[in-house]
């Protein structure tokens, strides 16, 4: 059977998914993103390089990796081409042999973001804080049945009376707010110059991902976003407008459930989240400056956005939701060397809501919002674990902090991560991995 694998983030996002993608890429055929767009941000460092990707899957650091940019996305054309193009100047090649976007993923266009920034300030107090990138109103135009996919703009008249149609109602909706009125042509003549450009890069990959599946060839798909933004399953309404969750992945790519041979939580040792929504375990008040020692150990800054990210401690709780809903096999447990300086980890281990103990995580938003984590507190190392490769090299305190994790979590942990760069990772268990990084 082909190894077909999904990667998905356990948290609110930026757990390090673009590090694990880039260093399991190496043992995979291809690699394809199954949701969002350019609301992404991965990192990936390689020696002194480093490289961010908002929509091509991590997998193009790899010379001779095929990328696939699946059903499930929401495309911004225009970022597409600037991605493109600074990795071409970064010596990656982006080229429509090795990239290939689906001709059904839907079309970020200019009014979307007008209208992603008129819902924000509608919202008020309220607002998601999302990255204004057009995901959730292009998401809108795709359940309304109004969305423009990539194989749409292909063709101008459909294109043209497509972007005349949606465009009435949202000049209706941003002139509403103030905004400035968009003009159809222009963004006819932009779109249908960049779709010409983007014909070469679309076909049918949800057959391409399928006839390499039965030819054996093995696939990683890779999550954006993460299970606790799931516009299903995550802090609704403070989430992303897409499925980021492991059923998410066959929707999205294509591909039939039963194909999947794993799916790979990726953790970070503590919490962070960009935007606004609750967030039980915020290091907040007298516990800010702790917050902002993570920040700084971390380098915890939006990659898409620059936004200081909010820090917080390990979420246990919410962590094991992920795991139950994604069917996590394995765990791969990043940046435990940003605790490094710490004297004692708090971890929380379950939530009370006025008093009671929750048994499963809250759908309304207020009462996440007035949750009482519970806390275990397990002690600190303090000495480093940078660019550790050995269990056995970790402090005791290190691998208790590890094995804790796991226990609470229920999944076994396969990897730990020790540094940005692709060598500094501790192989736990490769069987655990699925043998995905042993063949
Ligand atoms: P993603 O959105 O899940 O791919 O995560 P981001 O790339 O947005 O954020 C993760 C950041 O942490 C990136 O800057 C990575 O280079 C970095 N990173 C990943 N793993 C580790 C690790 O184990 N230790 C440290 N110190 N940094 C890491
Ligand atoms: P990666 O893939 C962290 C957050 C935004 C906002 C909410 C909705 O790098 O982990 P959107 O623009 O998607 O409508 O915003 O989701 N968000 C992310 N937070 N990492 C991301 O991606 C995110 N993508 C969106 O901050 O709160
Ligand atoms: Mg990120």
């Amino acid at each position: 059977m082909s190894k077909i694998i999904v990667v998905i983030g356990a948290q609110w996002g930026d757990e390090g998914k673009g590090k694990i993608v880039d260093l399991l890429a190496e043992h995979f055929d291809i690699v394809a993103r199954y949701q969002g767009g350019h609301n992404a941000g991965h990192s990936v460092q390689v020696g002194d390089k480093s490289f961010v990707l908002h929509l091509l899957p991590s997998g193009i650091v790899h010379k001779g990796k095929t990328c696939v940019l699946g059903n499930g996305m929401v495309i911004d054309p225009k970022a597409f081409f600037e991605e493109a193009d600074r990795l071409m100047t970064q010596g990656i090649e982006v080229s429509p042999e090795r990239v290939k976007i689906s001709s059904r993923a839907h079309l970020i266009l200019p009014y979307h973001r007008a209208l992603d920034h008129t819902s924000e300030e509608r919202l008020g107090n309220e607002k998601v804080g999302t990255t204004l990138r057009g995901i959730g109103p292009a998401y809108e135009d795709k359940a309304g049945r109004r969305g423009i996919r990539t194989a749409d703009a292909l063709v101008p008249e459909v294109l043209r009376s497509r972007i005349e149609r949606n465009l009435e109602d949202a000049n209706r909706i941003i002139m509403a707010y103030g905004g400035e009125k968009l003009d159809a042509n222009e963004i006819f003549d932009e779109t249908s110059r960049l779709a010409e450009r983007l014909g070469a890069f679309i076909s049918d990959t949800t057959h391409f991902l399928n006839v390499a599946a039965s030819d054996g060839r093995s696939i990683l798909l890779e999550g954006a976003q993460a299970t606790l933004l799931d516009v299903d399953h995550g802090t609704y309404p403070f989430v992303t407008s897409s499925s980021t969750v492991a059923g998410g992945a066959i929707v999205g790519s294509g591909l039939a459930p039963n194909r999947l041979t794993g799916v790979l939580g990726i953790v970070r040792t503590y919490t962070t989240r960009v935007g606004e929504g609750p967030f039980p375990t915020e290091m907040v008040e007298d516990e800010a400056e702790m917050g902002q020692l993570i920040r700084e150990r971390g380098r915890e800054y939006g990659a898409s956005t620059g936004r200081p990210r909010r820090c917080g401690w390990f979420d246990a709780f919410a962590t094991r939701y992920a795991a139950e809903i994604n069917g996590f096999t394995s765990v791969a447990l990043t940046k435990l060397d940003v605790l490094d300086a710490l004297e004692e980890i708090k971890v929380c281990v379950g939530y009370k809501l006025d008093g009671r103990t929750c048994e499963s995580l809250p759908a309304v938003s207020q009462d996440l919002r007035r949750i009482e984590p519970v806390y275990a507190i397990l002690p600190g190392w303090q000495s480093s674990t940078v660019g550790m490769t050995e269990m056995d090299s970790l402090p005791s305190e290190a691998r208790a902090y590890v094995d804790f994790l796991s226990e609470k979590i229920g999944v076994e942990i396969g990897l730990v991560s020790t540094g940005p760069e692709r060598s500094q990772t501790i192989v736990v268990k490769d069987s655990a991995v699925g043998g995905w990084l042993n063949d």
